[in-house]
């Protein structure tokens, strides 16, 4: 496992606009929307690429594309936020959803959807998710995936918690995480200190 933090000015700034309690709906989305291209950006950089020559207007030219059209998997509901972001740099793109949401006491997590592909070999996975707290939901995507036989995953999430990044590295799962910041800790309601609050609930005004 790897982890990299991205460390750049507007990425701080987007993720300070993300975390001000008093941001609302629409300006939350947008910062992470914004942020989220930045960590794509950044998440697709190991991306395998091939050489192909296109002719410019004087002569031809050595360019590259994508190998491999890559799956993005945003997790349901905060991983949509991200969605847009991740299409938008990688329109050959397709998308399997994972819809997940943890138990408020037990923090496990509760599956509600799963529409992936039967088989994740071929293909580069990015999985999206604005939030590693626990690890728990990351850790039930990654074995889904890995089952589906993706290798050499790439989590992209705005914030991890200490207590996330650990579990997963004690998963031992075959993946690099994307992230803008890892915060101090968890609360003693798994939430991620000093964090931004539940990212579903503040990107859709949810009650
Ligand atoms: C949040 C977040 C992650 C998960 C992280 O989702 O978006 O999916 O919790 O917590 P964990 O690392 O402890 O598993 P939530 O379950 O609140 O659902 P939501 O996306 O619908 O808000």
């Amino acid at each position: 496992m790897r982890v990299d933090v991205v460390e750049h000015p507007l990425v701080a700034a987007r993720l300070t606009v993300l975390r001000d309690r008093g941001t609302q709906p629409p300006v939350f989305r947008a910062a992470l929307r914004e942020l989220s291209t930045m960590l794509i950006y950044e998440a697709a950089r190991e991306l395998p690429a091939v050489q192909h020559t296109v002719a410019t207007p004087l002569t031809p030219a050595v360019g590259s594309r994508l190998a491999t059209a890559p799956i993005v998997v945003p997790v349901l509901r905060a991983g949509l936020g991200m969605l847009e972001a991740a299409l938008g740099l990688l329109p050959e793109a397709r998308t399997g959803f994972v819809g997940l949401a943890r138990d408020e006491r037990t923090f496990q997590p509760h599956a509600y959807l799963e529409s992936l592909p039967a088989n994740l070999a071929d293909y580069p996975v990015l999985l999206l998710d604005p939030m590693l707290a626990t690890g728990g939901s990351a850790a039930h995507c990654l074995n889904l995936l890995a089952e589906r036989g993706a290798k050499g995953m790439v989590l992209v999430c705005v914030l991890a918690a200490p207590e996330g990044v650990a579990a997963l590295d004690a998963g031992d799962f075959d993946v690099r995480i994307v992230t803008a910041c890892i915060d101090e800790r968890l609360d003693d309601d798994a939430f991620i200190v000093p964090g931004l609050g539940d990212a579903g609930d503040r990107q859709f005004g949810a009650v």
